[in-house]
């Protein structure tokens, strides 16, 4: 079978290239700035902001080329991986887009012209079936009329029962966003197969295109808001259509993933490569290969959390194939053996790092595995049965990420069955309660209107704005009054809205200074920067004018630490090497908190280290300067480092500290690096697999915390008599002597007890084969009663013991008695009778009892005496 994968890429995109279609770079699979998706689900994700007009694109064409995971959200398919032909965790996508230029007819001719014509796929016309939005009847008659599907080929799609818009035809890229009535097409393999268009079933029908007229904003309320200009977005599936072109009924047995299945059917020893495990396994380790490469790692958050399960998944799925050991992390250099030179060479670069973080989470999750397994016994063993509830098996299945077909498996192996049915009941409530926090549907963010705010910040810290919108309770209000708190939106504002991990800016509104909001943060969503705080002074409204005042030092604090970061980035890089990334960063007017993947630990050393150097930069005063370039201009520029290097835009912003750092950055700088002052790191630590976290502070927060550090070492120094260039010394010297200590106190205790022991013994008095032992009052720490009571009784089975002793202010007594002696005297009760409740404070039961009394040796005595021979009077009475 010839491999035609590679071919079909390039096609792709010289038939839309000739086209004037502008060939653009993919977007990373974290999707950019975008708190509504967790991953790059769609070709048309990078463009979201040219779709919903808040930003011209640069050109109206464009053709590209998108991997896409599709996991969680909106467009999910991930328990239908493996047991279909056609979905994956992870695909490409090829699409055209149309920004305000061509609409329906021109992207409905490209589709047919590239699938159908001789020059170019040349697909059978009779075997094209086409589905359309019922309400969009104009792309029907396209179809129909002018390119002359017939009617049985053209299939009408409805709105899901009394769902408005919940449609197959009815593209969403996720709960909220772009969105618009689509055409899809399909390829019909043949009627040996059974399959059914409208209710999306069977093998005989392949989808294979959508095309999307993008015409709305949905908002949270689910509302659609037109927008001005209409747009295409298309997507088809690289896999699919290469399965059509090489012939093939089947995604999984295109050259690629047929080269791939037979490999892992090999590495595990497995002969059937029909079984969908191997399915399944060839598709995850592509998006945990792409994951990985991105900088997740698995984890139980998030997108860490995501990877994790699908690692599970593969691993779960070898095992249901009989391999027990790790076996998914040796697919890496399987996988890169078989794609493009492009894609190796960028993969080749992190292949051992993919490699080791695959393995080591294989092995965790086979240790989960077995102590899942132990589990499983005991809960059999528990019920007493071979069965296993819903309820028990969701346990194993939720907490230990145990699969129901890798529990299904170990139980018919062991002759168990399981309550099916029930498990899936339980996964339904599950389900229903994660939908219902879920975490990436940031609801809360998508009740603003599509205003444009413009920062004019970086330089100025006051602007006059004028008022666009009131926010109370996320309602748009016209006014704001005194007192009430609420989130006001400006047409220009020097308020820095949180992003890039940089904290928002804090200050004033001020109208006539007689109406004052005091801003306690600054957001950032889309185009829209959200003043967030309260009404402290009169009231606004919309459409007034207003000074926006930014709290400088609030802000220049930030801009301390943020260009301390770039700095701190790379120092690492420097000592570590390039393949150190950022992880994760948090600015604020406080600290700054940088994660980064790192192999190596850190080091006491390392951090002296990359403090000398960061102060070393600032001492030496070097200018800091912004410069904003054309995206094309720096792709050439290897040394800039781009953390969002595939964010399509075409100007940048680069922040520049010479020779030492140059990061494509949006946040706010110093102008120099000696404004920073002083450089501290407070904190390191690993926080996941490969990934280091370190809190820094600088100028006077450094310096307030070095004076701190400084006190407390003189202070402790004078506690050890000594100076600061003896403490350490000191220090071990104290903690020799100390160890010293401990093993004489633990030698005298011994010969202690031993003594003790035998005096003990000694006065013990054998009455009616009970042995009563009363000691003297010690002036021993009560906590030694339990080691003498323990020694007595380890030679004695009959025996009533009291202990006291003098500590402190107080005489502490502890009295026990064997089992076999409480149900004939009960020493809570003795005690109870002898003691006066207002001098004494005893708890216990009726074989021991513990106190402290409020008396003099002298007084105490006595009532040891009257204890004494109560008990002598109890013990000769019994029979
Ligand atoms: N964005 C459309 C899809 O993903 C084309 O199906």
């Amino acid at each position: 079978m010839e491999n035609k994968i590679e071919e079909i890429r390039k096609i792709f995109l010289e038939f839309f290239n000739k086209k004037k279609h502008k060939i653009i770079k993919e977007s990373s699979l974290i999707p950019y700035n975008d708190s509504s998706l967790l991953f790059t689900n769609a070709g048309m994700n990078q463009f979201k902001e040219y779709f919903l007009g808040y930003k011209k694109s640069p050109y109206s064409k464009i053709v590209t080329i998108q991997k896409c995971i599709r996991i969680g959200g909106k467009h999910n398919d991930f328990q239908n991986v493996g047991f279909t032909n056609r979905h994956h965790t992870f695909f490409e996508m090829l699409g055209n887009f149309s920004f305000g230029d061509y609409f329906k007819k021109k992207a409905i001719f490209y589709a047919w012209e590239l699938l159908t014509d001789s020059k170019w796929f040349n697909l059978k016309k009779k075997k094209i079936f086409i589905t359309v939005y019922y309400k969009d009847i104009e792309t029907y008659n396209i179809w129909n009329k002018i390119i002359g599907i017939p009617k049985k080929n053209l299939i009408l799609i409805e709105d899901k029962k009394n769902q408005k818009y919940n449609s197959d035809n009815f593209w969403q890229m996720s709960e909220t966003g772009p969105c618009g009535p689509s055409t899809e097409i399909f390829y019909d393999l043949g009627d040996h197969l059974k399959g059914d268009i409208k209710n999306n079933l069977g093998n005989r029908f392949i989808e294979i295109w959508n095309i999307v007229f993008i015409q709305f904003n949905k908002t949270l309320n689910g509302e659609l808001i037109p927008l001005i200009m209409k747009s295409v977005d298309t997507g088809m599936g690289l896999e699919r259509i290469t399965s059509i072109l090489e012939g093939v009924d089947s995604n999984y047995k295109i050259y690629f993933f047929k080269n791939i299945i037979q490999e892992i059917a090999n590495l595990i020893k497995i002969k059937n490569l029909e079984h969908n495990s191997l399915k399944v396994i060839a598709d995850h380790i592509r998006s945990t290969i792409y994951l990985i490469a991105e900088g997740i790692i698995p984890s139980n958050e998030k997108r860490g959390y995501i990877l994790r399960k699908i690692i599970r998944r593969a691993v779960n799925h070898g095992r249901i194939l009989g391999e027990k050991k790790p076996f998914f992390y040796q697919l890496v250099k399987v996988y890169i053996k078989y794609i493009n030179n492009n894609e190796k060479n960028f993969l080749n670069k992190k292949i051992n790092l993919i490699t080791n973080i695959i393995k080591n989470e294989e092995e965790k999750f086979n240790q989960i595995i077995y102590s899942g397994i132990i589990l499983l016994n005991k809960e059999l063993k528990k019920s007493g049965n071979n069965y296993l509830t819903g309820k028990q098996i969701f346990y194993l299945y939720d907490t230990f990420g145990l699969s129901l077909d890798l529990i299904q498996n170990i139980c018919i192996n062991k002759k168990i069955s399981i309550n099916k049915e029930e498990f899936v009941n339980y996964m339904e409530i599950q389900r229903q309660k994660s939908k219902k926090k879920n975490l990436f549907n940031n609801k809360n963010n998508f009740y603003y209107k599509n205003n444009i705010s413009k920062f004019n910040g970086y330089k100025n810290f006051t602007t006059y704005s004028k008022v666009l919108d009131i926010y109370i309770d996320k309602t748009s209000k016209n006014k704001i009054n005194l007192e009430e708190q609420g989130e006001i939106i400006l047409d220009i504002t020097t308020f820095y809205g949180e992003s890039g991990g940089q904290k928002g800016d804090i200050g004033y509104l001020e109208k006539d200074k007689k109406n004052i909001f005091q801003v306690y943060d600054t957001k950032k969503q889309g185009n829209i920067i959200i003043h967030i705080g309260k009404m402290i002074l009169g009231s606004l409204q919309k459409n007034d004018y207003l000074h926006a005042n930014i709290d400088i030092l609030h802000r220049m604090m930030i801009s301390k630490n943020h260009s301390a970061t770039h700095l701190l980035h790379a120092v690492l890089r420097k000592k570590f090497g390039t393949y150190v990334k950022q992880k994760g960063s948090l600015i604020t007017d406080k600290y700054l908190r940088f994660d980064f993947i790192l192999n190596n630990s850190l080091k006491l050393d390392d951090i002296s280290y990359i403090e000398k150097k960061i102060n070393g930069y600032i001492f030496e005063n070097i200018p800091i300067k912004i410069d904003t370039e054309e995206k094309k201009e720096i792709k050439n520029k290897k040394n800039i480092i781009a953390l969002f290097e595939n964010k399509y835009s075409s100007f940048v912003r680069i922040v520049n500290i010479k020779k030492i750092s140059q990061e494509l950055c949006g946040g706010t700088h110093v102008e120099n690096t000696g404004k920073i002052s002083l450089f501290i790191i407070t904190k390191f630590l690993n926080i996941a697999n490969g990934i280091k976290r370190i809190h820094a502070i600088t100028h006077n927060i450094a310096l307030k915390y070095i004076q701190k550090q400084n006190k407390n070492i003189k202070y402790i120094s004078s506690l050890f008599n000594t100076n600061e260039d003896y403490l350490i010394q000191n220090i071990l010297l104290y903690k020799k002597k100390f160890s010293l200590l401990k093993q004489n106190f633990k030698e005298l205790q011994q010969y202690f007890l031993l003594k003790e022991e035998s005096i003990l013994f000694k006065n013990k008095i054998l009455l009616k084969d009970i042995n009563i032992i009363i000691s003297k009052i010690y002036d021993i720490n009560p906590i030694f009663f339990n080691v003498i009571l323990k020694k007595i009784l380890k030679k004695l089975n009959k025996v009533i013991i009291i202990l006291s002793t003098k500590w402190g202010k107080k005489i502490f007594f502890i009295i026990k008695t064997t089992k076999n002696i409480n149900n004939k005297i009960n020493i809570l009760d003795v005690m109870k009778r002898n003691l006066d409740k207002n001098v004494c404070n005893i708890n216990g039961c009726a074989n021991i009892v513990k106190g402290s009394i409020d008396l003099t040796i002298d007084q105490y005595y006595f009532i040891l005496s009257k204890i004494r021979t109560f008990i002598l009077d109890k013990v000769n009475k019994l029979n």
